[in-house]
């Protein structure tokens, strides 16, 4: 089990490196199934989701070449059609191989995910889309078995913009027979560039980056070099650190313009944000003010950022109220924040913060990436000490996050110790 030891008291400045989004490069990873032979996918980011996926790739009969921040995957004529349970349970992006495989087989028999820390997770909206599409789902055995000989384009409507339902079945019309609408499609930075790698293999999609996306299929596409999307959730970490810290951190390869709302939140905060051609400039002089927050699909405030602008919130003067509408259980962190001292209360979907001038540090625990890095930054402005145990949550989507705090001037060592879990 992975431990931070963060001492308090941090300013963090200078410049850190953003690379590749999680949550665009496991999916690229993913689309890459949809052609025979080698695809490229540079910015990839040195995270344990990565070699997790390629080893799920592999169970499928690709052989996947790993280098630092590289991955090129060679897919075979007839890949094979089962992502078992082992490797599919770790990571839930691994879910985003069952519309490929279905267009690309004609059959795919994927494990169920499962829920996590944040949310019960269910696939109804896949499924679903599958079926208007014509394949045939079973859930059976803890998997999804989805058949189609060919899929046939088909109107999609999504009751809820889910990212991953939008992936899977964006993957899963490109090479259907017609064209598919898919209406309330979600807008993400990562589903546009998704749709720019599908592009460059080929795929005819219009729509991008709207939430109705038409799909005209074609028989086959080809392999690519690709370049992941900048991580946008990465940068948001950084520039709130540097907010909740008075710092002074340059985010070299953020992209502002994916992230409008939640620096437009930190403006309200009082810091200033300066943008240029490569990257953005955040600095705080002095306590932020406590801003509201309501987490919404993109374009709206991103779930994933909520834990760490709560963080935020925790030591901002006045009182703030944040809504959480896209997970139902994404506040299973807060009590690890309030052992640090923070006055919030919760309900179902609301977060109600009184800031305090103080936090102090204390051993926590982190339940997920995100809950993490959220409490990560709390304890570097707590008073004393904090551990922070089952760290290796925060591995899974933060490159090098331990490197990088201290590069900014943090005091903050990785220890590995005995799982204590019982
Ligand atoms: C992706 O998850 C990201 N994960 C999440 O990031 C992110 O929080 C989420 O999108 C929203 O932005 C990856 O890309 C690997 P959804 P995903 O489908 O695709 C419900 C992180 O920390 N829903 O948009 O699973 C669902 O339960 C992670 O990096 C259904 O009800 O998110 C949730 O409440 C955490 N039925 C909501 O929709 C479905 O069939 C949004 O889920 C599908 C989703």
């Amino acid at each position: 089990m992975e431990r931070f030891v963060v001492a308090g008291g941090a300013r963090l400045a200078g410049e850190v490196q953003v690379t590749g989004a999680k949550n665009s490069v496991l999916k690229l990873m993913a689309a890459s199934l949809l052609a025979e032979g080698t695809t490229r996918l540079t910015a990839v980011p040195a995270i344990y989701d990565v070699p997790v996926m390629a080893s799920l790739l592999e169970t499928l009969g690709c052989s996947v070449g790993q280098e630092p921040g590289a991955v090129e995957v060679t897919v075979p004529a007839e890949p094979g059609c089962e992502a078992g349970y082992d490797l599919v349970r770790r990571i839930r992006g691994s879910i985003a191989v069952l519309g490929p495989l279905v267009a690309r087989c004609g059959r795919a028999k994927v494990a169920l995910p499962g829920g996590d820390a944040i949310g019960s997770r269910p696939l109804d909206m896949h499924i679903a889309g599958l079926l208007k599409l014509g394949a045939t789902v079973e859930v059976e055995h803890g998997y999804v078995v989805a058949t189609a000989p060919r899929l046939t384009g088909a109107s999609v409507w999504l009751d809820f913009p889910s990212v991953g339902a939008t992936e899977n079945l964006l993957m899963a019309a490109v090479l259907a027979r017609g064209t598919t609408t898919i209406d309330n499609a979600a807008r993400e930075p990562e589903i546009v560039d998704l749709c720019t790698m599908l592009g460059q293999m080929g795929a005819q999609i219009g729509g991008v980056g709207t939430s109705t996306l038409v799909v005209d299929g074609v028989d086959a596409l080809r392999p690519t070099a690709h370049e992941t999307v900048a991580d946008r959730i990465v940068a948001g970490t950084w520039a709130i650190g540097a907010v909740m810290t008075r710092g002074d951190v340059r985010v070299d390869g953020g992209r502002a313009e994916h992230l409008e709302v939640p620096l437009d939140k930190l403006v309200a905060a009082g810091a200033q944000v300066d943008v240029d051609a490569t990257g953005f400039r955040v600095r705080m002089e002095g306590r932020p003010r406590a801003v509201d927050l309501v987490t919404l699909p993109y374009p709206g405030f991103p779930t994933d950022l909520q834990p760490m602008f709560l963080a935020l919130d925790a030591i901002a003067e006045g009182t703030a109220m944040a809504t959480e509408n896209v997970f139902e259980s994404r506040w299973m962190y807060v009590d690890e924040l309030r052992r640090l001292g923070a006055d919030v209360r919760t309900d179902v979907k609301h977060a109600v913060v009184r800031g305090r001038e103080r936090l102090s540090g204390a051993p926590v625990r982190a339940h997920d990436i995100r809950a993490g890095a959220g409490l990560v930054l709390a304890a570097l402005v707590a008073d004393g000490t904090t551990e922070l145990s089952d760290a290796q949550h925060i591995d899974r989507g933060y490159q090098g996050f331990v490197e990088s705090l201290v590069r900014l001037g943090a005091d903050v060592r990785r220890e590995t110790v005995p799982d204590d879990t019982y």
